[in-house]
C-alpha cells in the first residue's frame, strides 16, 4: 500500500507524535511547520498567509501527480499567543493568531480540495481541535473562536465532499490535555490574563496531562475505524 500522510505543525508536540506514528505503520509522512527537519518536511510560516500557502500549493501540486492508496491531512499546527482580553494585546497579534489557526486551516483544506478532488483513493482531512471550541475560556477568545470556526468549516467541507464521486471524509478531533510545549506556555500566564491558571497548573503536578504519542495512536486507531464524516471525535487519553 502506498499511502500519504501530511501534518501540518509535525514538528513538536502532538505533531510529531503524529509523524511517528504514520511512519511507524508504514506511511510516506510530510510535516509542514517551521522548524521541523530532515527530506520530508516543508518550510511554512502560517502567520506568512501567502508565501505559507505558495508553499503549501506546490507541494499538494507535487504530491497530486503520484498515485496513493490513501492521502491523509492532519492541520495540527496552533498557537494559544496572545492569552488574555483583546484590551491587553494588539491587533496585529490577533491577526497573526486568526492566521495560524483559521484563515491557514480553512485555506490549506481548501487547497487539499483542488488538488486531491479527482484522485479516488481514500481522502481524509482532518483537523485538531481542542475543548475550547465548545467550552468558552476567559482569556482564550481568539483561541475559543478560532477552533469553533475550523471545526464548523469542516462540517460544511463535509456535506460539500458528499455527493462528490471521489469525497474527502472530514472529522476534527478533540485530543484532550496532552504534556505539550502549548501546556508549558498555558502554566506561564498570569492569572489577571487567565483565570483558571492554577487549574492548568495543577494537571501538571498531578500527572494528568496525557502524553501526546498515546493521543497519536488513539488518533490513528480513531482514523481507521468508520467514522461520521464531519463529526468531531475525542481522541484524548
Ligand atoms: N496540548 C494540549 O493540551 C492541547 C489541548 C487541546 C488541543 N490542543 C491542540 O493540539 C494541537 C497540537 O498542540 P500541541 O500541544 O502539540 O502544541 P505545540 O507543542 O505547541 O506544537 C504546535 C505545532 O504547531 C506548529 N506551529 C505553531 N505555529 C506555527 C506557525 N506560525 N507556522 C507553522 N507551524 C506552526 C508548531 O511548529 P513550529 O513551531 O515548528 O512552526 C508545532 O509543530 C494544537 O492544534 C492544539 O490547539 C492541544
Amino acid at each position: 500500500m502506498n499511502k500519504l500522510c501530511i501534518v501540518v505543525g509535525g514538528s513538536k508536540g502532538l505533531g510529531l507524535s503524529l509523524v511517528d506514528q504514520y511512519r511507524t505503520e508504514g506511511y510516506e509522512v510530510w510535516d509542514c511547520s517551521r522548524s521541523g527537519k530532515g527530506a520530508e518536511h516543508v518550510y511554512v510560516d502560517l502567520s506568512k498567509r501567502e508565501s505559507a500557502i505558495d508553499a503549501i500549493d506546490r507541494f499538494f501540486a507535487d504530491k497530486a501527480k503520484a498515485t496513493y492508496d490513501e492521502v491523509l491531512l492532519i492541520v495540527n499546527a496552533a498557537t494559544l499567543t496572545p492569552i488574555g482580553p483583546l484590551s491587553s494585546s494588539e491587533p496585529k497579534t490577533w491577526w497573526d493568531h486568526i492566521d495560524i489557526n483559521l484563515t491557514m486551516p480553512i485555506s490549506i483544506f481548501g487547497r487539499f480540495q483542488t488538488h486531491f478532488n479527482d484522485a479516488s483513493c481514500k481522502k481524509v482531512a482532518a483537523f485538531v481541535s481542542s475543548g475550547a471550541a465548545t467550552g468558552a475560556k476567559d482569556g482564550w477568545s481568539l483561541y475559543c473562536a478560532t477552533k469553533a470556526g475550523v471545526d464548523h468549516f469542516l462540517r460544511t467541507m463535509a456535506l460539500e465532499q458528499a455527493p462528490l464521486k471521489h469525497p474527502i471524509e472530514c472529522v476534527s478531533l478533540n485530543p484532550g490535555i496532552m504534556d505539550t510545549d502549548m501546556q508549558a506556555a498555558i502554566r506561564q500566564a498570569d492569572e489577571s490574563q487567565f483565570s483558571q491558571v492554577e487549574r492548568f497548573r495543577a494537571f501538571k503536578t498531578d500527572g494528568v496531562l496525557v502524553s501526546p504519542s498515546i493521543v497519536a495512536t488513539n488518533i490513528f486507531n480513531a482514523l481507521h475505524k468508520p467514522f461520521e464524516n464531519g463529526s468531531t471525535l475525542n481522541v484524548g487519553g
